[in-house]
């Protein structure tokens, strides 16, 4: 499907296209099950990291397989480093690709953008920018100094210059298990200054993870040692009300898969078949990601 036709859809209709990463086969088909059930458009998204992980012919046949099923999902490339990876990953199938030049100047950006624009859309790919830098995480937390907020008349002028389709942007979220620099909080108020900027495009908001606190204990009571985790789904109860029509989660799912399979073998150790526990797995992602596509992003029966 094409990413922009669903997210134009999604912003004048008042709900969010769930861009839920898979980094394995269980979350992969946790998520189409969701999908299934609650009739709800969703965008598959894949990291390079990933990418590598399932290897590119593996891949192709998993976008072919569900193109062929008609199921209302589009295959985004998430935080595309460079123009190889773009082209590595429109050969493979994708419907649209991410370009990550935040961390450049807004002049690198804006130039690495163009070019991924006007070879992705010869090819009939849609494209997403990202203006505004995350905080990064490492084993002590978040790096508070390198968190930039977008700024809404850099947002006008980059969507001006780049020709790009949908912006993701840098209002507080942040990837990974610990998801604020100091109190949580999303900058709503910068979020609203951007829509005035540019009404028509779609925004993106990255690090959506909810991060419950069950699947932290979960995962904790059954040998894992996951520290420093925050998060807040009340600030996110409003979100579909807003421009933001993309909203990335990977990491609700990674510990949503995680946190059974661990419980699992703890209370069954003679298991030792991958099926068994996987099956386990795509449960739980499954359910994890029903509840954030009818609470968060409002978007089930919405085809
Ligand atoms: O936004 C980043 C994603 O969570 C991708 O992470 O490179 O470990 O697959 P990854
Ligand atoms: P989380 O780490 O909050 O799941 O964010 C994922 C993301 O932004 C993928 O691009
Ligand atoms: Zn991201």
């Amino acid at each position: 499907m094409n990413t922009l036709t669903m997210l134009k859809k999604a912003m004048k209709n008042n709900y969010i296209v769930p861009a839920f990463n898979f980094a394995n086969f269980e979350i992969f088909k946790g998520l189409i099950l969701a999908c299934e059930e609650t009739k709800s458009p969703m965008i598959l998204q894949v990291s390079e990291s990933a990418m590598n992980y399932f290897g590119d012919f593996v891949l192709a046949g998993i976008i072919a397989g569900v193109k062929k099923q008609k199921l209302p999902v589009s295959f985004h490339l998430d935080h595309g480093a460079n123009m190889d990876i773009v082209k590595r990953a429109i050969k493979i199938g994708f419907d649209s690709v991410m370009i990550d030049g935040s961390t450049l100047t807004f002049k690198e950006n804006v130039k690495l953008t163009k070019q991924v624009v006007k070879y992705a859309h010869a090819r009939n790919v849609t494209v997403e920018g990202e203006l505004g830098v995350l905080a990064v995480a490492n084993d002590d937390g978040l790096i508070a100094d390198k968190e930039r907020f977008t700024s809404p008349a850099e947002a006008k002028l980059f969507l001006e210059q780049t020709g790009v389709d949908f912006l993701a942007v840098s209002i507080g979220t942040n990837h990974g298990v610990n998801k604020y620099v100091g109190e949580p909080k999303i900058r709503y108020d910068i979020l609203k200054k951007i829509e005035k900027e540019i009404p028509n495009t779609p925004i993106v908001l990255h690090g959506a993870s909810l991060i419950e606190e069950t699947y932290i204990k979960q995962i904790n009571n059954n040998g894992g040692i996951i520290q420093k985790a925050v998060g807040n789904k009340n600030l996110l109860k409003n979100a579909y009300k807003t421009h933001i029509s993309k909203i990335n989660m990977d990491t609700d799912f990674r510990l949503a898969n995680t946190a059974r399979v661990r419980e699992y073998l703890n209370e069954a150790p003679d298991k030792y078949c991958p099926r068994t526990y996987g099956k386990q797995g795509i449960d739980a992602v499954k359910q994890c990601a029903v509840y954030r596509i009818k609470n968060i992003c409002k978007s089930n029966n919405k085809l």
